[in-house]
């Protein structure tokens, strides 16, 4: 494990069938970057559970697999900012009981909060952007790590969200930036926990990209001068493949 930012290798070129007979739970797949990540999984031979708090979004991206024909996948709704323990064992349960194991977690959904300083930042918004961001992805990761141990695929694969502002902390970017930083050292921590293992963890900084959560943290902002979800899916297959194999503990940037 070192402190360097890593890349996708350059001459990276997925395989059609590279996430063949895999189960990737994604987190946040109704829109954004989760929404492509899934659609690419699928594409990819992935079998995706969609997780998120907005049940029409995810079945629409469930018809899009299934038009697409990729493998069936599965809805599981779920709102972070209410999930207890039990909501996690009950979920680990579920998935035990519908595939025997998982592959991947790409630990996707997070909430902005709110742009202002510290000394006006409300506690309540604090908790829950913690909640979601950070907490969230520590009870899933424990909850389903029987289940990413007994995979069948031969390795595992967590990866987790950051950000730039996870690396520095930046004026006004209050709990996000706090919950990014805490996501990254979780992903640290664990994957030195389970070296030796079949599971991997690694982190992944989107950078700018064209989404909501974007377009709310910089309204004045041109969408179009940024990269779409789409152009930076190539390290997001990466990390759930044979290829990075290697890989554990590491930071990637997808720009
Ligand atoms: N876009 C960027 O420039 C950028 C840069 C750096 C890092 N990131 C990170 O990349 C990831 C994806 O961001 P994005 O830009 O695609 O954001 P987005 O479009 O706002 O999508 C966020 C996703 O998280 C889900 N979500 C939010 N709160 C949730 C909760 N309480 N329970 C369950 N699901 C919840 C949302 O569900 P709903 O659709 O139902 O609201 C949505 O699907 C995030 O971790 C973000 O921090 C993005």
């Amino acid at each position: 494990m070192n402190d360097n930012i890593l890349c996708v290798p350059t001459d990276y070129i997925p395989a059609k069938d590279a996430l063949k007979d895999q189960i990737i739970l994604v987190t946040g797949a109704g829109s954004g970057i989760g929404r492509c990540a899934a659609l690419t999984y699928a594409k990819h031979g992935a079998t995706v559970v969609l997780l998120g708090r907005t049940l029409q979004k995810l079945e629409v991206v469930y018809d899009e697999i299934e038009s697409a024909g990729g493998p069936q996948p599965a809805i599981y709704p779920m709102n972070f900012e209410g999930a207890a323990e039990k909501d996690y064992a009950d979920m680990c349960d579920t998935l035990d009981r519908e595939f025997g194991g998982l592959s991947g977690i790409l630990h996707n959904a997070s909430e902005l909060g709110d742009r202002m300083p510290i000394s006006d930042y409300s506690c309540d918004t604090w908790n829950r952007i913690m909640q979601v961001n950070a907490n969230a992805p520590f009870m899933l990761s424990q909850a389903l790590l029987p289940l990413l141990l007994k995979t069948t695929t031969g390795i595992a694969n967590i990866v987790f969200t950051s950000s730039s502002v996870a690396r520095h902390g930046r004026a006004y970017w209050g709990a996000y930036a706090a919950s990014k930083a805490a996501q990254e050292n979780l992903m640290q921590t664990l994957a030195d926990e389970l070296d030796g293992t079949c599971v991997r963890c690694n982190s992944i900084n989107p950078g700018a990209t064209r989404t909501a959560m974007r377009a709310a943290a910089y309204p004045a902002e041109n969408p179009d001068t940024l990269k779409t979800p789409e152009q930076i899916m190539p390290l997001y297959i990466y990390l759930m493949e044979n290829a990075s194999r290697s890989m554990n503990g590491q930071r990637f940037n997808a720009q």
